[in-house]
């Protein structure tokens, strides 16, 4: 073990500020990281990995882009936080809703667990209804309503995923598999005067990225139009990734209330919710429902997000990152490997260990792929390149991500599934 991994176990739960930085699911222990710049990620011993987690995905321009670090070192010249307001969270506010023009306002909070729990009460009071509909290998956070999965009785009913949640409260949740529209019709027929809200990924990339499709997203949307239940769509991974905005237009679904997370803050912790002035305007304190926060809108990760929304503003940034993103998944496929697909939409891309096709649902992906995975990312970790601690994360890139580093990555990618001979390390 090395010696802050045991500082760290004896000081932190399990030596992590959060379980999927722990190494359960693959070999050796957490990496301690010191410093990030551009692709790259440096270990306190010295060492050099391409990085292809980039905290999780808030780093779409990269480790320490230049223009993100001097706005956020400008603004901290002036203080680091008022609990007041202060211009730059409009500047802010009206960056974002500039990329959803069909909503009129957006609320500030401090990370994407904040945004979609106070999108589940907006909902509850919207429709002044108990129940919240999510699906079978979601993640929406860590707020009681989300923490749940499906029972094993009643099809639909959820319980607790975690010790610490009430059943109370898990029974106000219901959760369904994902491609799977005759349940959700059923879920309705039987319970939809019940239902506030349906709450979504469009793009799920928390159990692997099980790709959607179009007519399922659009089944949601009429049920909840039916039955006056709102729609949700969180994305606190895909707001910003894969255009100036979210998925919603490309998948041709509007949801009521969207979650942000992640981009929006350029690195520091924020998230938003956001949606029409009718639902939005219920929150305090034009409205009855509560919520606040004593660090939110935070001038330092107000200040990185809008670095970062600006540099997003060009519509080449996207062609660039699919262009990067493309040139990955071309290379990896080439080398035609049994047991190695390539799932990508944009910049996210998942390196699902299986040779079945690429599933829709979690309950479809292979459950081979967490003892596949384990060698794998030690032999890449080996190699020079940090992959996300599990078989079941997703893999993000950044404009800081060359041509050349990631064409070396596919290599050693293909090298190391197909175990004949050695990888070589990254960037050399
Ligand atoms: C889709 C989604 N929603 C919500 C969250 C929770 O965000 P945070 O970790 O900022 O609380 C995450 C985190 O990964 C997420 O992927």
């Amino acid at each position: 073990m090395t010696q802050w991994f045991e500082r760290a176990c004896k000081a932190i739960p399990g030596g992590v500020n959060s379980p999927v930085r722990a190494f359960g699911s693959v070999r050796g222990e957490p990496v301690f990281m010191a410093k990030g710049e551009g692709p790259w990620i440096y270990a306190e011993d010295g060492t050099r990995y391409l990085d292809l987690c980039m905290s999780w995905g808030p780093l779409i321009l990269g480790h320490g882009d230049p223009e993100v670090v001097e706005a956020v070192q400008r603004r901290a010249q002036d203080g680091l936080t008022f609990g007041a307001c202060h211009r730059q969270e409009v500047e802010l506010a009206e960056a974002i809703l500039a990329g959803f023009p069909w909503a009129d306002r957006v609320r500030m909070v401090s990370s994407g667990t904040e945004a979609v729990m106070t999108a589940g009460r907006l909902a509850r009071a919207a429709t002044e209804r108990p129940l919240l509909v999510k699906f079978d290998g979601g993640y929406h956070g860590h707020s009681d309503s989300f923490l749940v999965k499906a029972g094993s009785g009643l099809a639909t009913q959820a319980i607790a995923n975690s010790a610490g949640v009430p059943e109370a409260i898990a029974g106000c949740s219901r959760v369904l598999d994902l491609d799977d529209l005759e349940s959700a019709e059923a879920l309705f027929a039987a319970e939809g005067s019940s239902i506030a809200a349906v709450v979504i990924e469009p793009l799920p990339a928390n159990n692997g990225l099980l790709i959607q499709r179009q007519a399922f997203l659009a089944g949601l949307r009429r049920l909840c139009d039916e039955h006056g239940a709102l729609l949700i769509f969180d994305e606190v991974i895909s707001g910003f990734r894969l255009r100036y905005g979210g998925v919603g237009p490309q998948l041709g679904v509007r949801p009521d209330l969207v979650t942000l997370g992640k981009i929006i803050g350029g690195g520091l912790p924020m998230g938003a919710i956001l949606g029409a002035a009718t639902v939005m305007d219920l929150l305090a304190p034009v409205g009855p429902v509560y919520q606040a926060g004593t660090l939110s809108g935070n001038p330092l990760s107000v200040a990185a997000g809008l670095a970062t929304l600006k540099r997003l503003n060009d519509g080449r940034v996207y062609q660039q990152l699919e262009q990067r993103a493309d040139l990955v998944h071309q290379a990896v496929q080439a080398q035609a490997l049994d047991r190695l697909r390539v799932v990508r939409w944009g910049s996210i891309l998942w390196f699902y260990g299986s040779e079945a096709e690429p599933p829709r649902r979690a309950c479809d992906v292979d459950p081979e792929i967490t003892s596949r995975f384990a060698p794998l990312h030690e032999a890449m970790l080996a190699a020079g390149y940090y992959l996300p601690p599990s078989a079941y994360e997703v893999c993000f890139l950044s404009l800081a991500h060359g041509k050349e580093e990631l064409l070396e990555f596919a290599k050693t990618l293909a090298q190391v599934a197909r175990p004949t001979t050695k990888p070589s390390a990254a960037g050399t």
